[in-house]
């Protein structure tokens, strides 16, 4: 692994390997999982009761020594309390998403806390470095998740993203092997985030019918929808069904509201309603065909990595 990864040397973790921060999938069981291998965990708080995050983040430190992070969606009702707990729980970095980094980078900053944020496009990866971030992750269409509206893929976004700023840059979106690891870092990234394939772990507190979907799932398996509420990619499920048949008779933002109700993620993701809930997932699900503990996967991430460095020496 090469010396003075500029991600490495900011979180102070031995690989530049980071596991997103994923509604209904990342607790603690899975951060410190990741954290104790050596790479990032994160723990998605974008699921979570502020007391509920609380204690995840205690849980967390109990099981590792090692750094780990929290992801923090900024459209979040309870959004001042999960704040408040992070700083009194002295978690070190925090990752955040959906909304306007100005508002939060200067507090959490002054608190003495490390704050990356995720961007989707250009503009908004500089609007980050202005608000002061140490990094950003440049995520791409094929990610699982919220998505932006720009439908831009990994492949290009993160060279146009490396060519405009000068902090740290982490790539996202249909990575999951070594080998794209390396493609993402080749184009400009100084580490990866990989959400989809740790959706496939035995740590993951995502419901076991969930995860199985997520090995079945096959090229073509989801696609980037609801783009008037937020953009999200999902399996193409009966729910997702429901929601093209509105489109194909003309909907509005409002129906599509209705239609989707409250809890619809959870229904799918953690509850296993293969049917009627949200499964949010990246298109790379097409390549993932089992579930390992989140340790192995690192492990082999790392493992492909480094020999797909020797087989490129010889191109
Ligand atoms: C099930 C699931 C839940 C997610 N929840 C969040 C979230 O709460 N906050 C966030 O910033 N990103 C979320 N994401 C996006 C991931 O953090 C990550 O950027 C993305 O999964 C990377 O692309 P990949 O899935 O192709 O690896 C989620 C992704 C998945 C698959």
């Amino acid at each position: 692994m090469q010396q003075n990864n500029r991600i490495t040397s900011l979180f102070n973790i031995q690989y530049p390997l980071i596991q997103a921060g994923m509604i209904w999938a990342s607790g603690w069981k899975l951060a410190s999982g990741v954290s104790n291998e050596g790479g990032l965990g994160i723990i998605g708080a974008g699921s979570m009761y502020p007391e509920v995050l609380r204690e995840h983040i205690q849980k967390c430190k109990k099981a590792t020594q090692k750094p780990f992070a929290v992801n923090v969606p900024m459209l979040y009702p309870d959004l001042d309390k999960i704040m408040q707990i992070i700083i009194e729980e002295k978690v070190p970095i925090v990752f955040t998403s959906a909304g306007n980094p100005k508002t939060w980078t200067p507090i959490l900053k002054e608190n003495g806390i490390q704050v990356v944020h995720v961007v989707s496009s250009v503009k908004f990866a500089l609007k980050a470095q202005e608000a002061g971030v140490d990094a950003v992750v440049a995520e791409g269409f094929e990610a699982g998740g919220h998505n932006g509206r720009e439908e831009t893929t990994t492949f290009t976004l993160i060279p146009m993203v490396a060519k405009e700023i000068e902090i740290p840059l982490i790539a996202a979106g249909g990575i999951a092997t070594g080998k794209a690891m390396l493609a993402a870092m080749v184009l400009g990234a100084d580490a990866v985030q990989i959400g989809t394939r740790f959706v496939a772990s035995h740590e993951a507190s995502s419901h076991l019918k969930f995860k199985q979907e997520v090995v079945k799932a096959k090229e073509g398996a989801t696609q980037l929808t609801l783009k008037e509420l937020a953009p999200v990619r999902l399996i193409k499920n009966k729910f997702f069904e429901d929601v093209q048949k509105l489109y194909q008779k003309g909907t509005t933002p409002e129906e599509l509201k209705e239609l989707l109700g409250r809890a619809r993620a959870k229904k799918g993701m953690f509850e296993g309603d293969l049917e009627e809930g949200e499964l949010e997932i990246g298109q790379i699900a097409g390549l993932i065909d089992k579930i390992q503990p989140a340790a192995e996967i690192v492990k082999e991430i790392i493992t492909e990595f480094e020999a797909a460095k020797q087989e490129v020496a010889v191109l």
